[in-house]
């Protein structure tokens, strides 16, 4: 998730059980263009892996230049993104765009695929369609598959819903019975509970877990404790202090102070939800000038002494 899944994070969900990772999207054009200023985005370590680079654009030459870039980082997958809907990925025809013009995202999946040469495995990750009117998920995910993708991955949701609603999972069952390759679901998984859902409902092969991660990145764990043993311990205020301390440490490591302060004010409010002295804490994370600071202000927030 653009913003969100930056190396601390996901080295934080690493750490809490997580299967497969993928980076933010990252502009095949800003790749290509810019390529000093966008590569950290695509920048990971071994312990990351498996790791999908996701590229989004809308040209399949630039595309594929851009997989040929990514290639030399030695990612196990690469990802293309086609169903953004952020309307300065969609106006460049990018994004969910792509849904509009299905033969020019497959002539994407074939440039791409050519240039990595089964190198690593190719993935391509939409949504149901631009409106309810021309859900055409069906049809782009065969396309696609025909052009050459290894796997892809459904968010049953429209453009015109951008994250709101609720994300149809019938979509998914209807692809997958379809499909020949792996179909990752995707979408409002909140609880482990729901990822089990997800497996049973539709039949695909993995799921895919966004905002369901923020602020809980344990919820890995707990999918996998729930699979093996039908039950998963919840978390605690210790579990979410520790938590929170690591993110602020792994944040520090990956970037420098000033940089890491500022991106960790939008990602630790999503811990303090529920709990009690949680706003206070948001609001005085949000003046914290440095990683010491926000962790004594953590220690002294009334819902997460123990
Ligand atoms: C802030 C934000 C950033 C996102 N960035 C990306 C992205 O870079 N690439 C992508 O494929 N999806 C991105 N998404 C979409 C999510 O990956 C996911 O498809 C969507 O949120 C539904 O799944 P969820 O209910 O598990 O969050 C983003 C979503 C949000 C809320």
């Amino acid at each position: 998730m653009a913003g969100y899944t930056d190396r601390a994070f996901r080295h934080l969900c690493k750490e809490n059980g997580a299967d497969v990772m993928v980076s933010e999207m990252v502009s095949a054009d800003g790749l290509i263009r810019n390529t000093k200023k966008t590569i950290p985005y695509i920048l990971f370590d071994d312990l990351e892996r498996p790791f999908g680079i996701q590229i989004f654009g809308s040209d399949p030459y630039i595309m594929a230049k851009a997989a040929e870039l990514c290639l030399a980082w030695n990612p196990d997958f690469i990802d293309l993104n086609m169903g953004c809907p952020v309307k300065k990925v969609v106006r460049k025809g990018a994004g969910i765009a792509l849904m509009k013009n299905p033969v020019l995202a497959e002539e994407i999946v074939r440039e791409v695929g050519s240039v990595i040469e089964k190198k690593c495995f190719l993935g391509a990750k939409f949504r149901s369609g631009w409106d309810l009117t021309s859900l055409n998920y069906l049809d782009f995910g065969l396309r696609l598959q025909d052009a050459g993708a290894d796997f892809l991955c459904l968010h049953p949701r429209t453009h015109s819903q951008m994250f709101s609603g609720k994300a149809n999972w019938s979509h998914i069952t209807e692809l997958k019975k379809q499909l020949s390759i792996p179909l990752i679901g995707n979408g409002d998984i909140h609880i482990p509970e729901d990822a089990l859902k997800m497996y049973e409902e539709t039949g695909c092969d993995s799921v895919m877990i966004g905002r369901g991660a923020l602020g809980k990145p344990w919820i890995f764990n707990q999918i996998h404790q729930l699979e093996k043993t039908g039950d998963y311990t919840p978390a605690n205020r210790q579990l979410i202090l520790e938590t929170m301390f690591r993110h602020i440490d792994l944040a520090t490591h990956f970037k420098p102070e000033d940089v890491a302060v500022k991106e960790l004010r939008s990602q630790l409010c999503f811990y303090t939800k529920g709990i009690i002295g949680g706003a206070e804490l948001r609001q005085a994370i949000n003046n914290a000038i440095s990683a010491e600071q926000i962790k004594e202000l953590i220690k002294n927030c009334e819902g997460l002494k123990y």
